[in-house]
């Protein structure tokens, strides 16, 4: 397949662009500078110059391929304007694929989050659907429900779309901004490594490149209107993580009380986050696309020498 892919110098998108070009596909991506041209030229892409603002470009580009895989996202608008940003401004490019694609059974795989189906008190799994969005969910993760829930819609009008969710830590040896990483600098300044509360809430993880497969896999086969779970650990204790990251750095663990003046003084604007329980499942993903994750879990990733470098 011609597969036009966006977010290709992104923690994901960097193990996705090789992942298809191995299963013997062509893949052009979207560059804004000459650094992403660059760096997608090295991983074996075609080079498509643009922007996520230019919404005629992105039908171009998707009307001229067999399939989008969608992972970039205007994280420059989280300072300024918050998730709710973030989400106004993919929602509208969600439309505009289904513009370019609509009727032609093309396949529209788009990254999605584990715990937009919410808090269910059990492993969400692929058949939770996003919760519905409105006002009172300004501000939250689930703001970007509707980007979700636009591209299922999307299934309606005669595009192959899914959304592959990818699990709340994703690891590798690049990962450059995530959890893990804003985890281990925290402890780093404040002396010790926290946990909320009792710390048994329970947190997903996927090593990216098991996070490509999926995405792959949806586009090669998925069925339409499908979420799909990128998830390797389906739940690990929040403790046991603190625990891994002290070992490694030499530092205490303490529990941090959860009140509303602790769990930000420590992780700040983490608060949220920290508190919550994401388990999640990865069975239907696995027995529908026959995939399974083959890298090294979170806790083993972490001797990766890319998270605690010798010395
Ligand atoms: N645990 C997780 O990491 C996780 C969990 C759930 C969902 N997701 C979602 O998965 C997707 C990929 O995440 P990631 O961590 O791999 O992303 P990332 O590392 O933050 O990379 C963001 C990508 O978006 C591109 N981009 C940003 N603004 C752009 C613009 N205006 N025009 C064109 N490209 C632009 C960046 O290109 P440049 O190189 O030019 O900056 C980069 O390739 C995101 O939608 C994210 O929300 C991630």
């Amino acid at each position: 397949m011609r597969v036009f892919v966006t977010g290709g110098t992104g923690h994901s998108g960097s193990y996705i662009i090789g992942e298809l070009i191995a299963a013997g596909h062509e893949v052009t991506g979207l560059a804004r500078s000459d650094t992403a041209a660059a760096a997608l030229s090295a991983f074996g892409a075609k080079v498509r110059r643009g922007d996520l603002e230019d919404l005629d470009g992105l039908k171009e580009a998707a009307a001229d391929s067999d399939g989008v895989i969608h992972l970039a996202h205007r994280q420059d608008l989280l300072f300024s304007g918050g998730i709710d940003a973030v989400a106004a401004a993919e929602h509208p490019i969600m439309l505009a694929y289904g513009e370019a694609l609509a009727g032609t059974g093309k396949p529209l795989v788009a990254a999605g989050s584990i715990g937009s189906s919410g808090s269910l008190g059990r492993p969400a799994t692929e058949e939770d659907p996003a919760l519905p969005t409105g006002d009172e969910h300004k501000g939250t993760l689930h703001a970007r429900n509707i980007v979700e829930t636009a591209v299922i819609d999307l299934a309606e009008r005669g595009v192959r779309s899914s959304v592959v969710r990818i699990a709340n830590i994703a690891h590798s040896t690049t990962d450059r901004a995530g959890f893990l990483m804003q985890l281990i600098a925290l402890a780093k300044e404040k002396g010790f490594v926290g946990y909320p509360g009792d710390g048994a809430n329970l947190w997903n993880a996927v090593h990216v490149r098991d996070a490509a497969a999926v995405l792959r896999l949806a586009l090669e086969k998925g069925p339409a209107a499908r979420y799909w779970h990128a998830v390797g650990d389906e739940g690990i204790p929040f403790r046991e993580i603190a625990e891994a990251i002290g070992s490694r750095l030499g530092l205490p663990v303490m529990s941090i009380p959860t009140d509303v003046l602790m769990v930000p003084g420590y992780f700040g604007f983490l608060a949220n986050l920290v508190t919550q329980s994401y388990p999640a499942s990865n069975l239907i993903t696995r027995r529908t696309l026959g995939w399974e994750p083959t890298q090294p879990g979170l806790l083993a990733d972490l001797d990766n020498g890319h998270y605690f470098p010798a010395g």
